[in-house]
């Protein structure tokens, strides 16, 4: 029979070296908080019921952040050490036997596999526990493995407490570690904290294994970056740029093109069609879900935004919450606010601001509108300059405006308003009430011509001229 395998992450900490008044593990890295990265790793490999996270700091809001994943939680009020932490789930935990997984929340750029090849090794081994190390040019900061004779694990020695040879050492502790179950949890109880921090450190359980006749085996990540803890905010730029590369690369894999992708930010969850074209400086956020045959223009910035297929994005477009069907165009420099809804082939163009408002099949706004609380037929031409006044200063108010309408430029249509199907509005009118089908509105005073007026004007501008000359003294040359 397999033994059953339960998953700790331990993510109760502040993080003092991130001088931050919010806890580390909610710090995002590829758009998503550093624990939920750990949390869906070790999804990929366990059903939520064998996963726990230990809480503490901003307790509330590491578990509304992985609400939806829905593992387990235990708490740890104060945060003495990663013992300590570990110590608070043994009641849950312990009754559950089999092999204890345990990780850290500020692991973000773990790999499930890499999960599942610790498990398989301590499975197979006869050893106490397996600890995920690697080796790292700068190890500062880590636990270092210090090994025997026989280069066996011996002990992990933190940093504050290394010896000089021992700061010497490249191999460090992952912080990711499989252990057997029913051997932990007597010895975590012995562990003291005499160390300079005065902390409960869970990394002491080695020697004390070791001190009991146990062996204790390792497993080398390949790749180190795999293991990075984010400590700082210098590490957390790391983290997310890695993230953010992987995820260019996953893309460009499945046939999406990306120029210069080392400026482009793509957050985890993005998902992109083949073939479409992402250019310089875009970044693709949340859970926007692009078609396939797009082309993204560059310094776009999309959230949440999702395009069915061909969808033509213009430069420095800004949309979020907003939904583009196929062949629609947008921009350049155009703002989509959420609730913002374009029909196939439609086409928001240069400073347009759209708000909760759609634009049916085929229809134009290319310049210059405002078009909020608006629910606006296929095949309409919406003029530059148009602006639904939504709001009376108290409350929003809805503009409807039907199939194949003509708005001309600058009109004000001042919501409520309905305009029907077939109408046309004049230019530069204000619409107060509502149009008809087939009818043409017109709000605007009416233009007035009057004949010879500039040369009158400037007939009575020269004789008040003459009349003033006339009265002053004449200077001897005669003057102008
Ligand atoms: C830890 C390891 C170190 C290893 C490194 C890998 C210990 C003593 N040291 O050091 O050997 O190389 O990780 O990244 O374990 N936490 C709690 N409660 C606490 C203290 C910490 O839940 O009381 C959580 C933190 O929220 C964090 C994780 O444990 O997610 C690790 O704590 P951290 O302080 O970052 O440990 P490191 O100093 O990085
Ligand atoms: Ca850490």
């Amino acid at each position: 029979m397999e033994v059953p395998v339960t998953a700790v992450i331990l993510a109760a900490g502040l993080g003092t070296r991130m001088k931050s008044r919010r806890a580390k593990v909610l710090h995002e890295a590829g758009g998503l908080p550093l624990v939920e990265h750990v949390v869906r790793a070790v999804r990929q490999i366990l059903p939520p019921q064998r996963i726990f996270v230990v809480v503490g700091c901003q307790a509330d809001r590491v578990k509304a952040a992985l609400e939806r994943h829905g593992v387990g939680f235990v708490h740890q009020e104060q945060q003495r050490g990663t013992a300590h932490a570990l110590l608070c789930g043994r009641s849950e935990l312990e009754p559950l036997g089999g092999l204890l997984l345990v990780l850290y929340g500020d692991c973000p750029l773990l790999c499930a596999d890499t999960l599942r090849r610790l498990i398989a090794a301590q499975a197979g081994s006869r050893a106490a526990a397996t600890v995920l190390t690697t080796f790292l040019e700068d190890p500062s900061g880590y636990g270092r493995v210090v090994r025997d004779a026989e280069g066996r694990l011996q002990a992990i020695v933190e940093q504050k407490s290394a010896r000089p040879e021992e700061l010497a050492i490249r191999e460090i502790n992952s912080g990711i570690y499989c252990f057997a179950s029913e051997l932990l949890w007597p010895r975590l109880e012995a562990i003291r904290p005499d160390n300079p921090a005065a902390e409960y450190y869970l990394t002491d359980v080695v020697a004390l294994l070791r001190r009991d006749g146990y062996l204790i085996e390792t497993l080398r990540a390949d790749d180190p970056t795999e293991v990075l803890g984010v400590n700082t905010r210098l590490e957390l730029a790391e983290a997310d740029r890695i993230l953010r590369q992987r995820k260019a690369r996953e893309l460009m894999s499945e046939g999406v093109t990306i120029l210069l992708p080392e400026t482009v930010r793509l957050d985890c969850d993005v998902l992109v069609g083949a073939d479409t074209l992402i250019e310089p400086f875009v970044a693709i956020l949340g859970r926007s879900k692009i078609g396939r045959d797009c082309r993204i223009g560059a310094g776009s910035i999309l959230r949440d935004v999702e395009a069915g297929e061909r969808v033509e994005i213009r430069p420095y477009t800004v949309a979020e919450g907003s939904l583009l069907e196929d062949d629609a165009r947008v921009g350049p420099f155009a703002r989509l606010r959420p609730g913002t809804r374009l029909g196939a082939g439609a086409q928001v163009g240069n400073f347009v601001e759209m708000k909760n408002a759609r634009l049916g099949r085929g229809s134009k706004a290319n310049h210059l509108a405002y078009l909020g609380d608006a629910a606006i037929g296929e095949n309409c031409n919406i003029g530059a300059g148009t602006i639904t006044c939504n709001y009376d200063g108290e409350r929003k108010h809805p503009t409807r405006i039907g199939d194949r309408v003509f708005v001309g430029s600058n009109a004000t249509l001042v919501a409520p308003i309905e305009l029907a199907d077939d109408c046309y509005v004049g230019a530069g009118s204000v619409i107060t009430d509502p149009v008809p089908p087939e009818a043409l509105a017109l709000g605007r005073a009416r233009q007035v011509i009057k004949d010879g007026w500039v040369r009158r004007r400037r007939a009575a501008k020269w004789e008040a001229q003459q009349q003033t000359s006339s009265a002053e003294p004449q200077s001897p040359e005669g003057g102008l």
